[in-house]
């Protein structure tokens, strides 16, 4: 390509696995246009911000990441060069005017919706400033390019957008929109891509993954079960994982799944949010602490060695000590392999932020999560260290730029970190686990003399 015309993007992502693979589609986007990725805003033509909005915390890293960006746009204006800065994801999906009120810095900004509309959105802000932030979902993956899905070993395959659970405490149904499934065909040609670009694992992504009810070839609608099983067919794919799911889509064929599909890994992300039946009611999740563990138990019965993860919020309006025991119970019940646990972050326009009568103090907040963060994290150890001294498949997917280490995942989703060689990565290899921390395992490639001197 004429180096005149080569510019250089560069995207920051935060939030969840959607926004990591939009991220990547939107690189796709660009790149007809010429542009190639840099680490280095100060290089940058054009500056993408893919936000997210799901707590407090998240959001506010966006206006001080654009008033930084700001300073090196009026700096490379200096040297007479332009820069484009556009905010994408939740936060400008749920905030637009506000950004753009605020910020004058910023060019552009659009939800999440609005990314196959990228290349005319550019043209139009050598004008004027950018908003775009409609949520019809339907026509965008039709309209997004296909062209360079190189996205390693492990790739997203995003298959379901949108959520319609409101549960009272979350964003995601306000900036995502309505549940929409990607119709089967679509799904399966990118992940023949995917496989013929070189990944060897495939994680289908949605908000409300499980929930999946695209339109199949066949004309009939499929479940998530139904479309896993035919990505199994896909020789070079030895992987299949999905993520993230909701306890009462939680259908009998999607259970059978993880006994009849070898590829499909034996891990299941599947939040609870929290263990008190009060609190779950008041959080409109629509399903019982008990129901959830009875759920597990129907997962466990079919595939025993599964490897359970999960989502908690802490002090959720109206918690009491004894509904917060309630959610250390659970945990205790469970096991799990891993969690994401959060203090509980009113945001703006849900139900939950209203409910101002029953506010827990932020400093109890702390000390929950701090107590919740403890137990789970024994719990994590306790679930690694069955696996010392035993062979795990490893897929590498990358090496560790400060140790040089490659890094990988078991079936069960523990990554792993092994001094190995960088050819290996992109491959499933044997690993001899020989120590466990609480969010990783480490071990050493199983070479032909281990083994001989084992046998
Ligand atoms: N669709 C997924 C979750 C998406 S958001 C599900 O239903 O489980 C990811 C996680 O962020 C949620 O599971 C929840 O634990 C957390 N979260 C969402 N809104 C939050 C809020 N207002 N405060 C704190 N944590 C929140
Ligand atoms: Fe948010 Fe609930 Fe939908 Fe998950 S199911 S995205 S927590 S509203
Ligand atoms: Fe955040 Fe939006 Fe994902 S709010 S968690 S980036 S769906």
């Amino acid at each position: 390509m004429n180096k005149m015309n080569t510019k250089k993007l560069y995207i920051k992502t935060w939030g969840c696995q959607m926004n990591v693979y939009d991220s990547r589609r939107m690189e796709d986007i660009l790149s007809p246009l010429g542009y190639t990725a840099t680490e280095n805003p100060e290089d940058a033509d054009m500056v993408i911000l893919n936000t997210c909005h799901i707590r407090e915390k998240a959001t506010d890293k966006v206006f001080s990441e654009i008033g930084r960006l700001r300073d090196i746009k009026e700096d490379r204006a200096k040297d007479g060069k332009k820069t484009l800065i556009a905010v994408a994801g939740c936060v400008a999906q749920a905030e637009g005017d506000f950004i753009m009120e605020r910020a004058k810095a910023v060019d552009m900004v659009f939800g999440p919706q609005a990314y196959h509309e990228l290349p005319e959105m550019i043209i139009k802000a050598t004008g004027e400033r950018v908003v775009n932030t409609g949520l019809g979902v339907d026509t965008k993956f039709d309209q997004l390019p296909q062209e360079s899905l190189n996205h390693g070993a492990a790739a997203f395959l995003s298959v379901q957008e949108g959520c319609d659970k409101f549960c009272t405490f979350c964003v995601v149904p306000y900036t995502r929109g309505a549940e929409y499934s990607r119709p089967v065909t679509q799904i399966l040609n990118e992940a023949q891509k995917l496989a013929d670009a070189g990944a060897i694992e495939i994680t289908l992504l949605g908000q409300n993954v499980n929930a999946f009810h695209g339109e199949g070839p066949d004309g009939k609608i499929w479940t998530l079960a139904r479309l896993i099983e035919e990505l199994a067919h896909i020789k070079v794919i030895e992987r299949i994982r999905y993520t993230t799911s909701h306890p009462c889509d939680m259908q009998e064929d999607l259970i059978f799944a993880h006994r009849d599909i070898p590829k499909l890994m034996p891990y299941l992300h599947l939040p609870v949010q929290s263990g008190s039946n009060k609190i779950l009611k008041a959080m409109n999740r629509k399903h019982t602490a008990e129901s959830y563990l009875e759920i597990l138990d129907n997962v466990r019965k079919v595939r025993p060695d599964i490897a359970f993860s999960s989502d908690f919020i802490v002090g959720f309006p109206g918690e009491t000590d004894q509904d917060f025991e309630d959610t250390m119970e659970v945990v205790k019940k469970v096991g799990y392999q891993s969690a994401y646990s959060f203090k509980y972050s009113p945001r703006p326009g849900t139900p939950a932020a209203a409910m101002q009568a029953a506010i827990v103090r932020e400093e109890i907040k702390g000390e929950r999560l701090t107590r919740l963060q403890g137990l789970l994290n024994s719990e994590f150890l306790k679930f690694n260290q069955k696996y010392v001294g035993q062979i795990m498949p490893v897929l590498f997917e990358r090496k560790s730029e400060k140790s040089g280490n490659l890094q990988g995942r078991t079936p069960y989703n523990q990554s792993v970190t092994v001094a190995a060689n960088d050819r290996l990565i992109g491959q499933i290899v044997d690993v001899a686990i020989n120590h466990a921390s609480p969010s990783n395992l480490r071990g050493d490639v199983v070479t032909v003399e281990m083994v001989a001197k084992s046998a």
